[in-house]
């Protein structure tokens, strides 16, 4: 055979092995769920509240406050330190923490934070660099899903900053895939902001994954801050179908006691979150918080609405211009109500057994989440005067 249609017959099967082994392989199986965070997470973040400004001191008192402050007891458990603990890579590519910010290093502060009967996460970046400008996974995830697991990591934050072209897809599931083979249940945070709708192929590569870009402490969004509550709220509508036990919608972390919202705006934030069965990241500062902000965090009513083991995200039943009503099927027959005022008067919400898919002539018991009393039992419907910006949330059952 002359050389040409030796080359050119080469190149035919090169090409054609490649698309074989880029297509997916139908005789693999298919990915499954690795297994953890079967209820939403609930922990605590650096980010919100500290941003850049973390060392081991703030993780360690973060760690003790979730203790003393009853919060592990409400089921709290993850101590998360988001962006900024890196410092860079040593000549074998390992990556180093902060040695100013982190002296001890960061298995002595994973160590210490199990030691308080707690798990420990950390964060990294799918690009070149986390949105901070430290250094990314790209290039290292398998040695860095190594190192996570040598430190003792237990969750890991990966965000999507400096990622250029990438694909979303195969970068997160790469890491996923990085994360199981290191041979430690590391829980897999996906924060790619909802640009690559990651509800659509995400379920078996992470156990939660970031709808929105990020929120902002306050009721709703201004001019020069997007993301406020209600509108991180408003985008959650749609996406109740693709939560379930192990794969949850994040509409990012709690801002409850950082001060940009009232008391009662608060209140409504834990609710809805907890109709949403979001994970339940506190955002705030543990070591210094008032007790009303406790009383929010640690409302075990509400927390477990949130945990509830059906795993069925809530969604919003009615809506009448600033009136809502979010509702949420449960694992005993139940449905949680959070009834929503986004308007600036108090004004009286109604929410007919027929919006939750229970017969009209029913009557059932209701549990009050906020005040912790049984209030009469309802027939039909049940009604509630809801004060400004607050919302009024009940366990109905038999
Ligand atoms: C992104 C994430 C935030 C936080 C910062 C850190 O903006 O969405 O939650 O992790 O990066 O730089």
């Amino acid at each position: 055979m002359k050389w040409y249609l030796l080359a050119a017959l080469g190149l035919v099967l090169g090409l054609s092995a490649q698309i074989v082994s880029a297509e997916s392989n139908p005789t693999l199986p298919p990915r499954q769920p690795n297994g953890l965070a079967l209820t939403p997470p609930m922990g605590w973040n650096s980010w919100n509240k500290f941003a850049c400004d973390i060392n081991e001191k703030v993780i360690r008192s973060a760690a003790d406050a979730m203790v003393s402050s009853g919060m592990k007891d409400a089921g709290y458990q993850y101590v998360v330190i988001d962006d900024c603990w890196h410092g860079q890579r040593d000549a074998q590519g390992d990556i180093q923490p902060d040695a100013a910010r982190f002296p001890s290093g960061i298995k002595a502060l994973a160590d210490y934070v199990h030691s308080k009967g707690l798990k420990f996460g950390i964060y990294s970046d799918a690009g070149r660099k986390t949105c901070a400008e430290r250094p990314g996974s790209r290039g290292f995830e398998y040695q860095d899903a190594r190192q996570y697991a040598a430190w003792g990591v237990d969750y890991l934050k990966f965000d999507w900053c400096f990622t250029s072209t990438q694909d979303a897809e195969s970068s997160y599931t790469l890491m996923s895939d990085a994360l199981r083979a290191s041979g430690r249940d590391i829980t897999f945070s996906i924060c790619e902001w909802g640009k690559n709708h990651p509800w659509l192929w995400a379920t078996n590569v992470g156990n939660l994954w970031r709808t929105t870009g990020d929120i902002y402490d306050g009721w709703e969004s201004t001019p020069d801050k997007q993301n406020g509550m209600v509108n991180i709220l408003d985008m959650q509508v749609g996406l109740d179908g693709y939560a379930g036990p192990g794969h949850w919608n994040d509409p990012d972390m709690l801002e409850v006691g950082n001060g940009g919202m009232s008391f009662e705006e608060y209140k409504s934030h834990f609710s809805l979150w907890s109709i949403l069965a979001a994970p339940l990241m506190a955002g705030n500062d543990l070591a210094a918080m008032s007790a009303e902000t406790k009383s929010i965090l640690t409302n075990k009513e509400v927390i477990e609405i949130d945990q509830d083991a059906l795993g069925i995200e809530g969604r919003r039943v009615f809506k009448d211009g600033d009136i809502e009503v979010w509702a949420r099927p449960l694992k005993d027959g139940g449905r949680a109500v959070v009834l929503f005022n986004r308007g600036k008067e108090t004004r009286r919400i109604s929410v007919p057994w027929s919006a939750l898919d229970y017969p009209a002539d029913l009557s059932l018991k209701v549990r009050d989440l906020w005040s912790h009393k049984a209030l009469p039992a309802a027939k039909g419907s049940f009604s509630s005067d809801v004060s400004s910006h607050g919302v009024v949330m009940i366990r109905l059952g038999a």
